[in-house]
């Protein structure tokens, strides 16, 4: 990439970064170069800045985790206007841990359990539930494998759904940097959608809400397939895509 070809925006970041990490407003040069370099080899200007604003909490970022997107922030909203008092909540695939650590803090009298495959995801979740002061249950689980409890109010999840084949075609701010396991949705790009929907099933929920993020191309698929649920709504992003599933066990 050329420097030609980064907004100013971009580059006023990156010396406010550079400026942050030297601690002072001059000598900031190198480490301001160094920055550049990252950026112009592509990695996501939210790697380099370490941290990102999400609803109302702050995030710490890394190649541990994929980059919260404002969808999910939108997610969150959702719920916060669906749901009036959930005491139990799961977030499957949690990755930074924001989506489960924004609902202990907007439903603080919740108990929250956030589970992902990846041990490095969840050490990042981990930091940033220290860093907000938010206590949820961290622990590892393949999708639901190692919940134990079935007596959920809500189930939120935000899981891969890029189909296998399509990931060569990502930018490579994404495909380079984040992480595979967070992209990587299997041959149709539903593979975790479709498991976790079937072991809620399995499992015996009841009065369970579940809240999903979903590719538009996937949402009338998985509206048929969760046709025996009750309650079942698409929901549209602030763009007017189909991109959030809601249906109730
Ligand atoms: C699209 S990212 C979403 C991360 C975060 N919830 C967010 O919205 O920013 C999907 C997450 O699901 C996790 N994941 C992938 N396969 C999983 C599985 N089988 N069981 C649990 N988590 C999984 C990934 O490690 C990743 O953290």
């Amino acid at each position: 990439m050329e420097i030609q070809s980064l907004p100013e925006h971009e580059l006023a970041r990156l010396r406010e970064k550079a400026k942050e990490i030297v601690g002072n407003q001059e000598d900031y040069g190198d480490v301001y170069s160094g920055l550049l370099s990252r950026r112009l080899n592509h990695e996501p200007l939210q790697y380099i800045e370490e941290y990102i604003p999400f609803y109302s909490i702050q995030i710490n970022v890394d190649s541990r985790a994929l980059i919260p997107r404002p969808e999910t922030e939108y997610l969150v909203e959702l719920i916060k206007e669906q749901c009036s008092n959930p005491q139990k909540i799961l977030d499957v695939g949690t990755g930074s841990g924001c989506i489960g650590l924004m609902l202990k803090k907007l439903f603080p009298d919740s108990n929250v359990d956030a589970v992902d495959i990846s041990y490095e995801a969840l050490s990042l979740a981990n930091e940033n539930s220290v860093i907000n002061n938010l206590e949820i249950n961290l622990y590892h689980s393949d999708l639901l494998e190692n919940v134990t409890s079935t007596d959920f109010d809500l189930i939120v999840a935000n899981l891969p759904y890029i189909p296998t084949s399509t990931l060569s075609s990502l930018d490579k701010e994404v495909i380079e940097f984040e992480p595979l396991m967070a992209l990587d949705g299997g041959t149709d790009g539903m593979l975790y959608i479709n498991k976790l929907i079937t072991q809620i099933e399995d499992k015996n929920f009841e009065n369970t809400t579940l809240f999903l993020e979903v590719d538009v191309s996937h949402a009338h698929q998985i509206l048929s397939r969760l046709s025996t649920w009750s309650e079942v709504k698409l929901v549209k992003d602030l763009v007017e895509r189909d991109r959030y599933i809601i249906a109730k066990k």
